[in-house]
C-alpha cells in the first residue's frame, strides 16, 4: 500500500505531543511515513514500532523559539530549503499532517509546491504568555491560508486558536488518548519494589511527571513539599528535553533552601511511567500557565491514583473537581499542600476519587477514539 500521509514533527525528543503522535502512527500503520527535522530517541521510538521514519534536519530553523520575534534570514532560508525537501518527499502523499507548530510552518510552505492539503494537529494554546504575539499572528495567518484541518487537543487550545483570530470552522476537537492496558499490566510487586528503592522511608509519596520546566511547576511542588510533614516525600520525573538545564539545577538548590533535598527524588526521564505511578500516593500537576492537555493526568487515573492538577486550560476537559480529581488554583503551593493533606488525612475520598477517575479516563480519552478522530479528520481531507 502506498502511505497516503506524511506525518511531520520538528523534534526527536520525547514531549507529550509526540508521545501522542507516536499512538497516532501506530494506529495509522502503513498509511503513513515519518519525517522529522531532528535525530533523538523519538525517531527511535518510531523505529522500533515499525515506522517508516526519516530524519530531514532543519539546520537554522531549530533557532527560532516559541517567544522569538522575527526570525532571522538564515532560519527562513532554512524553513523555505526544508519545506522543498519536505515537498519532494510527499509525491505518493495525499496529505501532509503536522504534529507541531515548526513542522505546520514547513508543511504550509511545501503545500504551494506539491499541491497537497495540510492538517495541522495543534497541541498548544497559542498567544501570550505561551507564545509572542508575532509568533502567534504569523502561525494563525498561515493556518487561516494553508490548514485544511487544524486538531485541537482541547477545547481549551481550539478557544485560543480562534481566539487569535483563527477560522473556528476548520477546527475538530480530538483529546488524547492513552493506552490504558500498559497501566493495567503493572504487577503489584513490581510498584512494591520500586516504593521500597525509592523512598524506604517515606509514609506518603506525592510525584510530579513531566519534562522539567518553570511553567510545568515542579517549584510549586517542592514549596508545596515543604509545608508538609517530614514523612512526606516527593518525586520529580522528568528531565529538561529543550534546553532548561539551568531551571533543573535551581530545583535542587531550591530543594536545598527549603531544607527538603533529602525527601524530593528526582528521577530524571523515565520509560516506566505506569509502574512509578502505580508506587505513588498521589499524582499532582502543578503548571503554572494553561495546560493544552496534560497527559499526565490521564495516566495518574488510569494508574488508579488521585490526581491534584492545576485548574487552566484543558485541565478541566480531564477533571470535575471533587469527582475525578481535585483541581487547585495554578501556581498555589499553598493549595496545593493543602490538597494533598486532605487527601492523606481521608484516604476513602481519595480512593474514591481515584476509581472514579480511573472509570472516567477509561472512557473518555482511550487511544482507539484518539486514533479514530484522527484518521477522520485525515480521511475527509485526503479523499
Ligand atoms: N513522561 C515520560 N517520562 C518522564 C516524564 C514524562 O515518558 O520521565 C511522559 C508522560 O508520561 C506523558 C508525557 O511525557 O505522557 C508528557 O505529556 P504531557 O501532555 O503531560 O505534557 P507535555 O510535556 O506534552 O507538555
Ligand atoms: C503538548 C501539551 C500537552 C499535551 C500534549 C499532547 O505537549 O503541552 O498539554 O498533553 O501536547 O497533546
Amino acid at each position: 500500500m502506498t502511505a497516503r500521509i506524511l506525518a511531520l514533527d520538528h523534534t526527536g525528543v520525547l514531549g507529550g505531543a509526540e508521545l501522542s503522535m507516536l499512538d497516532v502512527v501506530a494506529g495509522l500503520g502503513e498509511d503513513v511515513r515519518v519525517r522529522l527535522f531532528a535525530d533523538g530517541p523519538f525517531r527511535e521510538a518510531l523505529s522500533a514500532r515499525g515506522a517508516d521514519v526519516r530524519v530531514l534536519p532543519m539546520g537554522a530553523l531549530a533557532n527560532v523559539k516559541k517567544g522569538s520575534r522575527v526570525p532571522s534570514p538564515r532560519a527562513l532560508a532554512a524553513a523555505w530549503r526544508l519545506a522543498g525537501e519536505v515537498a519532494r518527499e510527499a509525491h505518493s502523499a495525499r496529505v501532509l499532517y503536522a504534529n507541531s507548530e515548526k513542522a505546520f510552518i514547513v508543511a504550509a510552505l511545501a503545500a504551494g509546491r506539491c499541491h497537497l492539503p495540510v492538517v495541522w494537529h495543534l497541541r498548544d494554546l497559542l498567544g501570550p504568555p505561551h507564545f509572542s504575539a508575532l509568533n502567534t499572528r504569523g502561525a494563525v495567518m498561515l493556518a487561516n491560508w494553508r490548514a485544511s484541518r487544524v486538531i485541537a487537543n482541547s477545547r481549551a487550545t481550539a478557544d485560543a486558536f480562534v481566539a487569535a483570530g483563527g477560522d473556528g470552522g476548520r477546527v475538530r476537537v480530538v483529546h488524547n488518548g492513552i493506552a490504558a492496558a500498559s497501566f493495567d499490566d503493572v504487577p503489584a510487586g513490581a510498584a512494591r519494589a520500586l516504593r521500597a528503592e525509592l523512598s524506604p522511608n517515606a509514609a506518603y509519596v506525592m510525584a510530579i511527571f513531566g519534562r522539567l520546566h518553570a511553567w510545568k511547576g515542579q517549584q510549586i511542588a517542592i514549596d508545596a513539599l515543604a509545608q508538609l510533614p517530614a514523612d512526606c516525600h516527593l518525586w520529580v520525573v522528568g528531565a529538561p528535553l529543550f534546553g532548561e538545564d539551568e531551571f533543573a539545577a535551581g530545583l535542587q538548590s531550591q530543594a536545598m533552601r527549603r531544607g527538603v533535598s533529602d525527601r524530593v527524588k528526582f528521577l530524571g526521564f523515565r520509560h516506566d511511567i505506569a509502574p512509578l505511578m502505580h508506587a505513588c500516593d498521589v499524582v499532582v500537576h502543578a503548571s503554572t500557565l494553561p495546560e493544552p492537555f496534560g497527559r499526565v493526568l490521564v495516566e495518574g487515573m488510569l494508574a488508579g491514583r488521585p490526581v491534584i492538577a492545576a485548574a487552566a486550560g484543558g485541565v478541566g476537559e480531564i477533571i470535575t473537581n471533587g469527582t475525578t480529581g481535585v483541581l487547585v488554583p495554578p501556581g498555589d503551593a499553598a493549595a496545593l499542600a493543602r490538597a494533598v493533606a486532605r487527601l492523606r488525612a481521608e484516604p476513602v475520598r481519595a480512593a474514591a476519587l481515584a476509581s472514579a477517575g480511573a472509570v472516567h479516563a477509561r472512557a473518555a480519552f482511550s487511544l482507539e477514539a484518539m486514533v479514530r478522530g484522527v484518521r477522520a479528520v485525515l480521511d475527509e481531507v485526503a479523499g
